[in-house]
């Protein structure tokens, strides 16, 4: 209250007599978030408990942020227009996913509006060539990689690196769409000649020999100041993120602290605002290099909603307003994130009635539901069981005891099974 008084230059009581334009505070900044799903519903969430709505353009009425939020644009992210409506009056404007034209964007810069992160950051993002080759010039540690122009390059690319290859499209790619393991050199020039004929820019990189996934999660605001979330484990199927470990067990403590000081300092080069993720990679010989950038709350912070003090929605809308950041640090030895991804065929069994079974059987589970209908392999929702107090990253029965009750419940909620048989009659 005392501060929405001094913006508008009143006396701080004054503004008790203030006459709300909807049921939140009328003056508190709007923040306006591109696109409607999962990422920006949980944003929201976050934004209600700081006392503010998160304005988003969403597709469709339907689209998980549309569903709660009362400020809703609605049109398509590559519209202008849209774009103008939805940055009306805003603090900022940030991102749900990343797919906003560059022009779109510079043109709303122009304008005066306060686009977080800027484009010419996003830009690292959205484009995984000019990604690398920012990050090849920084210095940053990448897997061996090269532009595309015709199929023969495969081959000359192969032959330089004696490695098997991976063909990923240049932008657009989501949940390992648009990335090729290609099996053999044949498989990989078929996937080329594939893209290319379809007029779908891609590019090469070797394909890493690793140990696992990380993620190095942190966040960065306008005045410069940056934090950092401990490091975490991904787990992949598919090229779909299915498990979190946070922090990442068995990571020796300088490869973290190197990870976590390389977050922040390509946070700081690339001049993001908001949250950054930064996907890694550990090879077999326990290196770090980067696999990809995201400017935006990241799946692999979901756990950080219940297992660190400041969580990663709220941070994002911390950053992006130039608010002093909150403490990252981890609330339990360990958290586990599940993701609920839609079963390959629907069960009986409403959503409803299996929350209800799963809070029976598993009270500490904290459940988290876009509500998006169930596709195979969708991502729904996702579950975070925060081990109790005791235990250690480094402990593989501690942390393989909280992974199996994570997987169990992510699996309980999309088949209405369990998987260790129980029958709850
Ligand atoms: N160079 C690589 N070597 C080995 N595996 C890779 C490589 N690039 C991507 N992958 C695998 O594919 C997944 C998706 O690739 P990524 O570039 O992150 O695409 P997306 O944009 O779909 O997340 C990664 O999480 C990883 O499991
Ligand atoms: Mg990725």
């Amino acid at each position: 209250m005392v501060q929405v008084g001094a913006h508008d230059g009143r006396a701080g009581h004054d503004t008790i007599c203030a006459v709300p334009r909807s049921p939140s505070d009328s003056r508190a900044p709007i923040v306006a978030m591109i696109g409607g799903g999962q990422l920006a519903r949980m944003t929201h969430q976050a934004a209600i408990a700081l006392g503010q709505t998160l304005r988003v353009l969403a597709a469709g009425p339907d689209d998980p942020a549309a569903q709660v939020t009362p400020d809703v644009v609605i049109g398509a992210h590559t519209d202008l227009d849209a774009l103008r409506r939805a940055a009306q009056g805003v603090a900022a404007l940030t991102f749900d996913h990343e797919h906003v034209p560059t022009e779109h964007l510079e043109r709303l810069v122009a304008e005066g509006v306060t686009v977080a992160p800027p484009p010419q950051a996003l830009i690292h993002a959205q484009d995984k060539l000019v990604m690398r080759r920012r990050l090849q010039a920084l210095g940053a540690p990448i897997p061996a990689f090269s532009a595309v122009r015709s199929v023969d390059d495969v081959d000359a690319f192969a032959q330089r690196t004696s490695r098997p290859v991976v063909v990923k499209t240049v932008r657009g790619g989501y949940d390992g769409r648009g990335v090729v393991l290609a099996r053999d050199l044949a498989h990989a020039r078929e996937a080329v000649a594939g893209y290319l004929a379809d007029g779908v820019e891609v590019m090469l990189e070797e394909r890493v020999a690793m140990r696992r996934e990380l993620s190095a999660l942190v966040a960065r605001s306008p005045f410069g100041q940056g934090a950092a979330w401990p490091v975490v484990q991904t787990v992949q199927r598919d090229g779909i993120c299915v498990e979190v470990i946070a922090p990442a067990p068995g990571l020796p403590a300088e490869i973290a602290a190197g990870a976590e000081a390389l977050g922040l300092r390509l946070a700081s080069e690339l001049g993001v605002v908001g949250v950054l993720a930064v996907e890694l990679f550990e090879t077999e010989t326990g290196e770090i290099l980067v696999n990809e950038l995201a400017m935006r709350p990241h799946n692999s912070g979901h756990w950080s909603m219940d297992g660190a003090r400041t969580g990663q929605f709220e941070q994002h809308l911390r950053a992006v307003l130039d608010y002093p950041l909150g403490d990252t640090a981890a609330l339990a030895p360990v958290t586990v994130m599940g993701n609920v991804l839609g079963a390959a065929e629907a069960p009986q069994m409403s959503m409803d009635e299996r929350v209800h079974h799963l809070c029976g059987r598993m009270p500490d589970a904290k459940v988290h539901l876009y509500g998006k209908g169930e596709r195979p392999g969708r991502k729904i929702g996702h579950v975070n069981l925060v081990g109790a107090p005791g235990g250690s990253p480094d402990d593989p029965e501690y942390v393989g005891a909280l992974r199996e009750r994570a997987q169990r419940a992510a699996h309980w909620l999309s088949h209405a099974q369990w998987t260790d048989g129980w029958d709850g009659h």
